[in-house]
């Protein structure tokens, strides 16, 4: 399996960056959910300086930020939804109809 991948992902670098940024995105819903088990509440942030922080945290040039995951005890409960695409838009079975 570790060779297979090695060749998979080889000389494909948007393979390579959307792999990462699918597992970090995994990995943030994962975060948050286990914050909400243990009482905490969280926020997923794209809206900062990606080269500020990445000069803060001393981020090596091989990585990318895929986005900050705010966690800690909310102020004030979260604003109603500004809305809300209907169902069937989001959520396709199968394929896409004709
Ligand atoms: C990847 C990602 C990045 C986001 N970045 C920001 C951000 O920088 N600033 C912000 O106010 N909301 C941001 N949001 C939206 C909030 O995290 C949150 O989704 C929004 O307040 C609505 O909350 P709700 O989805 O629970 O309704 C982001 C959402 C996602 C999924």
């Amino acid at each position: 399996m570790v060779n297979m991948m090695g060749g998979f992902y080889a000389d494909n670098d948007s393979l390579v960056r959307a792999e990462g940024h699918r597992s970090c995105g995994i990995a943030a819903q994962a975060l948050m959910l286990a914050a909400q088990s243990m009482g905490y509440d969280s926020c997923p942030m794209i809206g900062f300086d990606f080269q500020a922080t990445g000069e803060l945290i001393n981020l090596p040039k091989t990585h990318e930020i895929s986005m900050a995951v705010a966690i800690g005890k909310a102020l004030s409960p979260a604003r109603p939804r500004a809305g809300q695409l209907p169902y069937e838009e989001v959520v396709i079975q199968n394929r896409f109809s004709k």
